[in-house]
C-alpha cells in the first residue's frame, strides 16, 4: 500500500477501543522489524520519526525506507513526524512525503499553541496529511528534548477541549503522567483526564512514553479513549541489549549482519507484543 494519513488509520480505533502503535524508526533494522511485526499481526502501524532520527538518517533516506516498507506489505502504514518543533520542519516533511505530522507547541502559551497548530492543520489538511497536537508538558528525555519531573505538567481538560475545537487536530497528545525514556518508579496515569477529554472531542488521544508502562495501565488508557500509543525506548533497549550480549560473547565478530540481525529480531518481538496489547492485531 502507499503511505496513509493518520486520520484514516485511527478512524474507528476509539469506538472499537483499540490503539495503533507508533514505533519510532532509527535505521533500516528498526524499519524492517516494525513492518514485519505489523504485517504478521495484520495491524496498521505508524513509523514515528523524531527530528534527531531525521538528522541521523536524512530526510530522503527516511521517506524512501518508509515508502518501500509500505509498498511491500498489504497493511496501512503512516509516516509520522514525532514532536515537530517548527512550521518549517513540518512543511519540509510534508513536502518530502510524510503522511502525518506532529506539531509540538506545548511549550508555548495556550493561545499561541492553538494559533501555530491551527496554521499547520490548515496547510496539512489541504495536502491530505494528518496532524497531531500536544497539550501539557510530557516529562522525560527523547533525543535532545529533556523535561525534568518538576517541569512536567498535566494537560488541563478544559484547555484540551478548547484546543481541539479550535485546531481540529486529528489526534491529541496529552500529558497525563507518562514520560519519554526509562521510568524510575511506576508511572501514575491520570485516567480521569483521558476520560474527560475523550468524551468531549472526536479525535483519539495519544499516549506518549509508552515504554515501561504496565500492561494494565495501557489497557485502561485505551478503554478510556487513547487511540495511539508511542513506543521507542523498549525497542532501543531490546536491540542494544541483544547486540551487547553478542559482542561480549564474541569479541572477534566483525560482520555487522551477525549482530544487527538479532537486534532486529529483538525489536520485532517487542513490537508484536505491543500490537497485541494495544488490540490492533487483525485490524488492518
Ligand atoms: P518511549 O521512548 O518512552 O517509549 O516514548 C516514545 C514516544 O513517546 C515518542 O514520542
Amino acid at each position: 500500500m502507499t503511505l496513509v494519513a493518520l486520520n484514516n488509520m485511527l478512524r474507528g480505533a476509539k469506538e472499537k477501543k483499540f490503539a495503533v502503535g507508533q514505533f519510532n524508526i532509527n535505521n533500516l533494522e528498526f524499519t524492517q522489524a516494525i513492518i514485519e511485526a505489523a504485517a504478521e499481526e495484520r495491524s496498521p502501524v505508524i513509523f514515528g520519526v523524531s527530528e534527531g532520527a531525521l538528522k541521523y538518517m536524512g530526510l530522503e533516506f527516511t521517506v524512501a525506507l518508509a515508502k518501500t516498507a509500505a509498498d511491500n506489505y498489504a497493511i496501512p502504514v503512516a509516516l509520522h513526524l514525532d514532536h515537530g518543533s517548527s512550521f518549517n520542519v513540518v512543511l519540509e516533511c510534508i513536502r518530502a512525503g510524510f503522511s502525518s505530522v506532529m506539531f509540538d507547541g506545548s511549550h508555548h502559551p495556550l493561545a499561541e499553541n492553538i494559533a501555530l497548530t491551527k496554521k499547520i492543520v490548515e496547510v496539512a489538511h489541504i495536502m491530505g496529511v494528518s496532524v497531531e497536537g500536544e497539550l501539557g508538558t510530557i516529562g522525560g528525555t527523547e533525543d535532545d528534548l529533556s523535561v525534568t519531573e518538576e517541569d512536567a505538567a498535566f494537560a488541563k481538560p478544559e484547555e484540551a477541549v478548547r484546543f481541539w475545537e479550535e485546531t481540529r487536530v486529528d489526534a491529541l497528545a496529552l500529558a497525563v503522567g507518562t514520560a519519554h525514556g526509562v521510568y524510575k518508579g511506576e508511572p501514575r496515569i491520570r485516567f480521569d483526564i483521558i476520560a474527560e477529554v475523550a468524551g468531549k472531542i472526536e479525535a483519539p488521544i495519544v499516549l506518549h512514553g509508552g515504554s515501561g508502562v504496565p500492561d494494565e495501565s495501557i489497557r485502561k488508557a485505551i478503554s478510556h479513549g487513547v487511540g495511539k500509543v508511542n513506543v521507542n525506548t523498549e525497542n532501543q533497549i531490546a536491540s542494544t541489549e541483544t547486540i551487547r550480549k553478542i559482542l561480549a560473547a564474541k569479541p572477534d565478530l566483525i560482520d555487522p549482519r551477525k549482530y544487527l540481525g538479532p537486534g532486529r529480531d529483538a525489536i520485532k518481538d517487542v513490537v508484536k507484543t505491543k500490537i497485541r496489547l494495544f488490540g490492533s492485531h487483525n485490524q488492518a
